[in-house]
């Protein structure tokens, strides 16, 4: 089939293009400033701001949609909003692909919608989830926890953002995460275009450990002390902090904080995968496994 993945340049659609090509299906990845050099050749690349008008012409002689557009959820905004970027974006390629006859539309959400907890970058998921559902297309929505592999944002941020020796966790940093590897994730979105039984499932999806902030921090630098901060020191810290752009802790990080973020069922069964074969983040940093 020829997929159009909006986000394709990025961290999770190079995974996926790469995945779509090798299946054959003719690809185009779509992003403001595309840079092929990370993808497979064969990939078309297309410079596009979806969150625009006029998507008509780029989605138009597509079986299929993926939605990957991003503003990434651990930095604080600046001149764009999550609503702007995550909801305008899928809202715009759900018309656009109504209008062309697009079949399959895959939404990537994330873990937590659901958890209660109001955040900007939730909200904004929730409610493109529901323009997705209530679409006239056959939809695919997966909610992952953290991603992890080559070109992640997130170890980098952990590297750059915690101190190498000692560090100051609020809570002690006990939410618990279930990290997933890149390369397991992208052939289960490659499942969801290609295989009916998917459509209209809505997929938690998390790796095979449930890691604890402080293990996946202590993880990643390789060692360290964890130094607990009182949750509501940090609630403050938080609230002072929230309007300081540069700062990449607010209101909303504080909130992710207070409820974990791991799956209930892990649905990566339904790809037909048992979670225990899947890639560790300690196997990924080639530091020694954690026992649990
Ligand atoms: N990574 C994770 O841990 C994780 C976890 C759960 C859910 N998710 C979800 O998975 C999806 C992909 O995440 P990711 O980590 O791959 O993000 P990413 O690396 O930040 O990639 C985002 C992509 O969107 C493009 N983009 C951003 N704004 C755009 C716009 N207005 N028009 C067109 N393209 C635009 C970016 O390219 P340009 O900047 O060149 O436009 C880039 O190709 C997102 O929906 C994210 O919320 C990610």
């Amino acid at each position: 089939m020829d997929v159009l993945v909006a986000g394709g340049t990025g961290f999770i659609g190079r995974a996926l293009c790469r995945v779509l090509i090798d299946r054959g299906h003719g690809v185009t990845a779509v992003s403001r400033t595309p840079d092929a050099d990370d993808l497979p050749g064969a990939v078309e690349t297309v410079a596009a701001d979806v969150t625009g008008p006029n998507l008509g012409s780029i989605v138009d002689g597509h079986d299929g949609v993926v939605n990957l557009v991003a503003l990434p959820s651990h930095v604080q905004p600046r001149d764009r909003s999550h609503d702007a970027v995550h909801f305008e974006a899928t809202r715009r390629l759900v018309a656009a692909s109504e209008r062309t006859g697009v079949e399959r539309f895959v939404q990537l959400s994330g873990l937590g919608v659901e958890s209660g907890i109001e955040t900007a970058y939730f909200r904004a998921k929730r409610r493109s989830e529901r323009v997705v559902r209530e679409s006239d297309l056959e939809w695919v929505i997966y909610r992952p926890s953290v991603v992890f592999g080559d070109g992640c944002a997130f170890v980098p941020f952990v590297e750059r953002m915690v101190p190498p020796l000692v560090t100051p966790l609020p809570g002690g940093g006990r939410m618990a995460l279930q990290p997933i590897w890149v390369d397991d994730l992208a052939p289960m979105l490659a499942d969801g275009l290609e295989a009916d039984r998917h459509v209209g499932q809505c997929y938690e999806i998390g790796g095979p450990e449930r890691l604890t902030l402080a293990e996946t921090v202590t993880l990643i630098r390789g060692g360290g002390v964890v130094v607990p901060i009182p949750m509501s020191v940090a609630a403050v810290a938080a609230m002072l902090v929230d309007p300081v752009p540069w700062i990449p802790f607010g209101r909303d990080q504080y909130r992710v904080l207070t409820v974990d973020n791991t799956t209930a069922d892990n649905d990566v069964t339904a790809f037909g995968v048992a979670p225990e074969s899947l890639r560790t983040l300690s196997a990924s940093l080639e530091g020694p496994e954690v026992s649990l």
